[in-house]
Formats: structure tokens, sequence, C-alpha cells
């Protein structure tokens, strides 16, 4: 078992059926209060002027580039490390993905790679801050022209800090309620934050079939892409717990970072002591020189494992292009994914034991100097 999900969501388990039966008891599914005080709680939680919750995080992010009205052919720059949604959302609206290559550091786009890759047809960058630690938001938005809108792929840092909350500082931010994130639903569920009331006015619309409320007219098209009453209602309830959750996350991270520096390990992301700056790891990856043989020792000792990501998004979909990263190369061939969502202490102190004498027995599997 790679997410032991149940450990958080046992603890919550009673209130979050209290809270179906309510909504059950309510009759109304969709857009009923559940969902309208979601809304106004991820506002005030955020700090972000307008949220519109929709199906998922994929969703959240196709929905942001319609609301664009970007014309065929315009040029997004988007992470080559990264989940697929990033560079599906920009092929299904037959958009142009301008592939940019991540640090070794974090695993963020590389913001200073940008620069030259803007054209006279790029309107807009994806964004997505891996694994829980925001990308530098500021210094990017400072990067950019004005006609070039940043939309934040937040699905994995939910809950973080930069300066302000970190889907409050692109022009749009997408998330994602997946059920293994940091806010996590009992399905899918994802959500748009923008102080920009203009798009968030077509966001609303784009979301449920391009219509305008209580007219019978609709504007254009749009989708079904609506978060469920029951699903806010479970998101409501983890909601009031979720800074406990990610300092246990921390604590977790930490633990690992101690292990592995003790053994004079390097390979992963530092936590940050910033007092500006929170991260809100969700993961626990490792960079390893011989990932083969690793995974063939965890599928012995039946130790659960990640690949995230294994292939550049520039080889996705038959894209015909020659564009090779070095970074994103480097990262697909040797990172790892270990344990770590809502992990026990019981289970980690075992893997522990584990990984000590995986890396006493294997030290070369592992990078031991700066990488
Ligand atoms: C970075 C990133 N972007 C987007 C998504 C899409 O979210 P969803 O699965 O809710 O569509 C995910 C989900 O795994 C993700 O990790």
């Amino acid at each position: 078992m790679f997410n032991d999900l149940d450990l958080y969501n046992k603890k919550y388990k009673k209130k979050i059926l209290n809270s179906i039966q309510k909504t059950a008891n309510e009759n109304n599914f969709i857009f009923g209060n559940n969902v309208k005080k979601l809304e106004r709680k991820l506002s005030k939680f955020t700090g972000s002027k307008y949220v519109c919750t929709v199906g998922s995080g994929t969703d959240a992010l196709l929905i942001s580039l319609l609301s664009l009205n970007l014309k065929k052919g315009a040029e997004i720059i988007i992470p080559s490390f990264s989940w697929l949604s990033v560079v599906e959302v920009v092929l299904l609206l037959k958009l142009k993905p301008i592939f940019v290559d991540v640090n070794k550091e974090n695993f963020n786009l590389d913001i200073y790679k940008i620069k030259k890759l803007i054209t006279k047809k790029t309107r807009a960058v994806i964004s997505t801050s891996l694994f829980g630690r925001s990308c530098d938001l500021n210094k990017l938005k400072k990067l950019l022209p004005k006609n070039i809108k940043l939309i934040e792929d937040g699905a994995q840092n939910f809950g973080s800090i930069f300066g302000k909350n970190s889907l409050n500082i692109a022009d749009i931010s997408c998330t994602s309620f997946f059920p293994s994130k940091n806010l996590g639903s009992f399905g899918d569920g994802g959500a748009i934050f923008t102080n920009d009331n203009f798009i968030y006015k077509k966001i609303v619309m784009l979301r449920n079939h391009g219509q305008k409320l209580y007219s019978v007219t609709s504007t254009g098209p749009g989708l079904n892409s609506r978060l469920g009453s029951i699903q806010a209602g479970i998101l409501l309830e983890k909601l009031k717990v979720l800074n406990k959750k990610l300092d246990n996350q921390i604590k977790l991270y930490k633990k690992y970072q101690i292990f592995f520096s003790k053994l004079k390990i390097v390979g992963f992301p530092l936590t940050r002591n910033h007092p500006r700056i929170k991260d809100a790891v969700s993961t626990f990856n490792l960079i390893v020189r011989n990932r083969r043989k690793l995974i063939k020792i965890f599928n012995k000792k039946n130790i659960p494992y990640k690949i995230y990501y294994p292939r550049p998004l520039y080889k996705q979909y038959q894209l015909k292009n020659k564009i090779r990263l070095k970074n994103t190369e480097f990262l697909c061939k040797s990172i790892i994914s270990l344990p770590f969502n809502d992990l026990s202490i019981k289970r980690f102190n075992f893997i522990k034991s584990q990984l000590k004498e995986i890396i006493t027995k294997n030290k070369k599997i592992f990078f031991e100097k700066k990488i």
C-alpha cells in the first residue's frame, strides 16, 4: 500500500459520515449549501477573492485556459517534468506546448529559462508546484510581460505559503481534491482561484454548460464540471484539520531528511526554514544513481514506491519533437518516490530500518555528494 489514506480519514470519518447524511437529507446535490460554503471557506483560507469549485484538477486547468479565449496555436509555456494533465489540456485545446526544463534542487520549472522561450505567440505560462513545494511565483510573475497570464497548477501544494497563500499569487490558480492530495475528497474534485472578476465570471459559466445563472439562454458552450455537495461537505470537514495534517507531513519529511543526512545521502530537496515560506510537502522523492537496482530490492522487500514521473511531458502523446531537456531527462531516470502520504510512524520505522540495511549494503545506488 503506497498511500495509507485510512490513517487520516479514519479519525474524521464520523464527522464526515454525519455530513454525508445531512447532505442526503437536504436533497440538493449540485450547488447545494456545502458547495457555496466551501467556496467561501476556500476564499478565506487562501485569501483569493473568487473561488470556483469544479469536477477535477484537470478540469480546473482546462477551464482556466478556456477562460482566456485563446486562438488555435497560441503558445503556452509548461514544465517538461510534471503530471500529464498539464500538457494534455494544452493539446486538447489545440494550443502549442512550449517546454521549459526544471531544476534539480526542487524539481519545479526553472524560471530563468522562461525568458528565452517567450515569443509574440506566448499567451500563458503554467507552473506546477511539484510535491508540495511552491515555485517562486512572485519572481516568475515579475519576469512575465503583462499580456502573458500565469496559471499555477497547485494540485500538489494546497496549503503552502510563499509570502502569502500560494494559490493567491498567479493570475489563475488551480488545485485538485483527488483523494491522495493534501485536501482530498472521497472522489474527484478541484477548484480555481482568481482575483480577476472578468475571468471568474467566465469560469463560473464554463463549469456549468455555459449557463447564465437563472437565464434560459446559454452564453457559449461550457462543460459539466461541478463539485457535488457531498464531496464539498467532506472537504469542509477535512479543511478544518488541514494545517494539522500538513504539520504532520512536514514532521515526517524531516524524519526522512534526518535519516538520509545521517547516512550522508543527498538527492532530495531540504525543508525550507524561512519565516514567509511554508511548504505543504506531499511526497518524499529521492534522486538515486541506480534506480533499476533499487526497485529490484524494493520489490523483493515489499517496499512500495512510485515513479513521479518516468517520462518527460514532451515525450507523451506521440508528440513529434526532438526536445531533450537535461534536468528533465535526468530526473525521469533517477527519481523515486518513497512511502509518505498519511504514513503511520510504525510503518515509517519499518521502512527506515529496511532502507538502512539497503544503504549499508548498496551505497553505490545512492548519491553521496552534490549531484
Ligand atoms: C501536478 C498535477 N496537476 C494536475 C493534476 C490533475 O488533478 P486531477 O487528478 O484532480 O484531475 C494532478 C493530479 O494528480 C497533479 O498532480
